[in-house]
């Protein structure tokens, strides 16, 4: 079954607003290595990549129930940053965005009953559940560490860590 125009227009705006958040850690990525805490710009550019994937991800489900590609214009993200906190403050209030977005795109698939899109759309409910908390915990940490630099360089440390896994471990479908 054929995806209608309204849901075709919603998982566009969606795909539009996966890449808007690819741009916006993009920007918090620089701030991060300009400032010499690349642990920190680390973790931006891998946050980069998963938003990436998340728009590839919409991207093959519109080709598969038979909808077209409308891409918009995405709007320059902030580049201005405070300080490491207010970094993550602006994730995790963008985070809760998309979040947003999600749920609205499955009341309207759920009101067609287009189950097909309701199933694939469950990916999503799971993964801004990690993507809120991973941004929270973060803020939180943040919050702790206040102006204790070397508190702030070992959770830079730690950040370094982190690689990307395509769907946070799981199978690719
Ligand atoms: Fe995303
Ligand atoms: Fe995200």
């Amino acid at each position: 079954m054929k995806i209608s125009a309204t849901i075709q227009s919603l998982i566009n705006e969606q795909i539009n607003l996966e890449l808007a958040s690819a741009h916006l850690y993009m920007a918090m990525a620089s701030y991060f290595l300009e400032a010499e805490l690349r642990g920190f710009g680390n973790f931006f550019i891998v946050q980069v990549q998963e938003e990436n994937y998340h728009a590839m991800k919409h991207f093959h489900f519109l080709h598969e129930v038979g909808g077209r590609l409308q891409l918009r214009t995405i709007e320059a993200p902030i580049d201005k940053f405070e300080n490491p906190r207010h970094v993550f403050q602006i994730a995790l209030e963008h985070e809760e965005k998309v979040t947003k977005a999600i749920y609205h795109l499955i009341d309207a698939a759920l009101q067609e009953k287009d189950f097909a899109t309701y199933t694939f759309l469950e990916w999503f409910v799971k993964e801004q559940i990690e993507e809120e908390n991973l941004m929270r915990t973060i803020l939180r940490k943040l919050e702790m560490i206040g102006d204790n630099t070397s508190a702030l360089f070992f959770l830079n440390e730690e950040l370094s860590k982190r690689s990307y896994e395509p769907s946070n471990g799981e199978k690719e479908e």
